[in-house]
């Protein structure tokens, strides 16, 4: 630690996007195609995953209708992939908000993106084969956001889903654990006021919470996963 007196200073900064990582989101839209999106205003309790979602989103249009989804987590080795669909939209006319930042219109998210889509086992959206973590979920609840601003309280949705399939690619899996995720071996892709970035490997120092056993956190939402069948 410096010597240096710790002083703040007062900003004004027009976001506060302090660093949390990319989601993929996959949806299915009206004619049977997909569409897949990034989004990064995502936070995970239990089984269940919020989501920050620009109301006029095409995503916001599929989830509400169909209810499912599927969460893909990019990695670091991702970005290009999550780099060549930002700025596009699967909505037509592109809505007025996103026409002003250079939006464009993009059918073909899943080609252009150069991502994989493979079938899911209880969701009708598909998974993106490459990205490590893919998460099929159903919406359980949509709230609404800044309810106390007249002009703005209709522009974002908050969505809660409800997950019920986790697939990982096997180099994430914990050396000699059935069902745990190793966190040295997951390289999430953290989007930090409108950059990319990966984290620092390995752990910073130990960690107190880590102390505690991770299946007392299992919730009711795992058995509720099991019993899912699979679509077909
Ligand atoms: C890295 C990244 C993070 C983003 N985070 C969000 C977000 O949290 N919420 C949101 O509504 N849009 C977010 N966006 C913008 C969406 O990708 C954008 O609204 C897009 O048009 C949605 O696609 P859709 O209209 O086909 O659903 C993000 C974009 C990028 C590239």
């Amino acid at each position: 630690m410096s010597d240096v007196p710790l002083q703040t200073i007062a900003l004004e900064p027009a976001i506060l996007y302090f660093g949390t990582p990319v989601v993929l989101i996959s949806t299915q839209n009206e004619d049977g195609t997909s569409n897949l999106a990034p989004m990064s205003s995502a936070f995970w309790l239990g089984w269940r995953c919020i989501l920050g979602l620009d109301a006029s989103s095409r995503t916001t249009e599929n989830l509400r209708r169909t209810g499912e989804c599927v969460l893909n987590l990019p990695s670091v080795d991702e970005v290009g992939a999550v780099d060549r669909i930002a700025r596009t939209t699967g909505s037509n006319p592109v809505p007025g908000a996103k026409q002003m930042r250079g939006y464009r219109h993009e059918q073909q998210k899943w080609e252009v993106s150069g991502l994989t889509p493979v079938d899911s086992e209880t969701v009708a959206p598909p998974r993106a084969l490459e990205c490590p973590v893919q998460l099929e979920a159903v919406l359980a609840a949509e709230n609404g956001f800044m309810a106390d601003d007249p002009i703005w309280k209709d522009g974002i949705k908050v969505f809660e889903v409800r997950i019920q399939r986790v697939h990982v690619h096997p180099s994430l899996r914990m050396a000699g654990q059935a069902n745990r995720i190793d966190p040295d071996r997951w390289r999430p892709l953290i989007m930090s006021f409108q950059q990319f970035y990966g984290l620092t490997p390995g752990k910073l120092q130990a960690s107190r919470l880590g102390q505690i056993e991770e299946a007392t956190y299992r919730s009711p939402d795992v058995d509720r996963a099991r019993a899912i069948d699979q679509l077909t």
